[in-house]
């Protein structure tokens, strides 16, 4: 990659240095190199986007770079729309280029599309609306708002050669088994402290130096909110197994990807926008799936219970479909 952001050099550093202590005896590598292999091994993904050196010059080109430094930096270049510390390329691995880390290349292909969540046909912009309400814990951009816009075409450019409305390997996440056993609190938690914990802190909430998030927070108020796709299980399993530890893909048995997905999302985060007032409500219209812990009790705590959402720029979203 030709242009490396300050964020990701910094992000690059620490992971050198945490890894080579994790791995002592194995030579520094690049983690995204190896990511990468992993990647295409395990999806069957053999689609390569162009290079950051073929962005074009001109207005279009000052576009796509705007695209990629947003999913890079969300919190700095798309500031009026997030509402946590976290970052697209958090959960979007190589700033949306990674197979298997549901890349832009290959859902920008497959839209327009009917989703479930909001029962009714999203263009690529109204998808992306969804990422900034519930991932980001923020508010959705207007449609044609410069943010979206950039995105679009930098999707639309990560995807140069594909073809359209066909399904490309690589795309989301790769299946995963179901686990044999129940997916349990107490054996995620063993697998957080041996697997994870290091880099994402003993209490989830990440590890950032000069204001600059170097990993990302798991749980808490800075965290995505209860109405994201990561605070499914299943989502986040087969997130996690195609994608974490950083640098060691695929490295998890999908035992323990369930196990530590669900002591994840066992605890707090932001509440769900959608909120109906009261936790019960909100669970029967929005969180009826036995994949969501959304008002579930846990260790006594019943998870959602923090009453209203706290950013109030989502009273302005009515117009927005869910
Ligand atoms: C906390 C992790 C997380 C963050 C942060 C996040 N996403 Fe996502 N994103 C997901 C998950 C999980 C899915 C799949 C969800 C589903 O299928 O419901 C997804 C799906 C998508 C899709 C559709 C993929 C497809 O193949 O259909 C797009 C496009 C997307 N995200 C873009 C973005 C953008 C742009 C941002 C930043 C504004 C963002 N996401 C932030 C986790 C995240
Ligand atoms: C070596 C450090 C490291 C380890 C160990 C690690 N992660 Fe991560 N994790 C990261 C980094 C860095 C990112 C953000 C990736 C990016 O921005 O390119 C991330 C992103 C994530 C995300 C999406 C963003 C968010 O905050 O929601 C989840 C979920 C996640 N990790 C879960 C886990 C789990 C579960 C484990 C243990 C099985 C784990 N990670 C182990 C470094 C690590």
């Amino acid at each position: 990659m030709s242009i490396v952001t300050s964020a990701t050099l910094t992000r690059t550093v620490a992971l050198l240095f945490s890894l080579a202590s994790q791995l002592s005896s194995t030579p520094a590598f690049s983690a995204d190199a190896q990511a990468a292999l992993n990647a295409s091994a395990h999806t069957g993904a053999t689609f390569q986007p162009p290079s950051e050196a073929d962005i074009p010059a001109g207005p279009f080109g000052d576009t796509i770079r705007l695209g990629r430094d947003i999913m890079l930096d969300t919190p700095r270049h798309a500031a009026r729309f997030v509402g946590n510390n976290l970052s697209c390329a958090n959960c979007h691995l190589d700033a949306g280029r990674m197979a298997g880390s549901a890349p832009l290349w290959a859902a920008y292909v497959n839209f327009p599309a009917y989703r479930a969540k909001n029962s009714k046909i999203n263009t690529y912009q109204e998808r992306l609306q969804g990422c900034f309400r519930f991932s980001m814990n923020g508010s959705a951009p207007p449609l044609g708002d410069p943010v979206l816009v950039a995105l679009e075409a930098y999707s639309f450019w990560l995807a140069t050669g594909l073809p359209v409305n066909k399904e490309v390997a690589g795309r989301g996440y790769p299946k995963l088994e179901k686990p044999a056993q129940v997916a349990d609190f107490s054996r995620g938690q063993a697998v957080y402290t041996a697997r994870c914990a290091l880099c994402h802190g003993e209490s989830g909430a990440g590890q950032s130096t000069a204001g600059q998030v170097i990993f990302p927070s798991l749980w808490g108020n800075q965290s995505y909110n209860w109405g994201a796709g990561m605070g499914s299980i299943n989502n986040a399993a087969q997130f996690i197994y195609a994608n974490m530890p950083y640098g060691m893909s695929y490295s998890l048995t999908p035992q323990e990807a369930w196990d530590v997905a669900y002591f994840m999302n066992a605890h707090e985060r932001p509440q769900d926008p959608r909120w109906l007032g009261s936790v019960e409500a909100t669970r029967a219209k929005f969180h009826d799936s036995p994949f969501s812990l959304y008002g579930q009790t846990i260790n006594g705590n019943v998870l959602g219970k923090t009453g209203a959402p706290k950013r109030t720029q989502d009273k302005d979203q009515a117009h927005i479909a869910p």
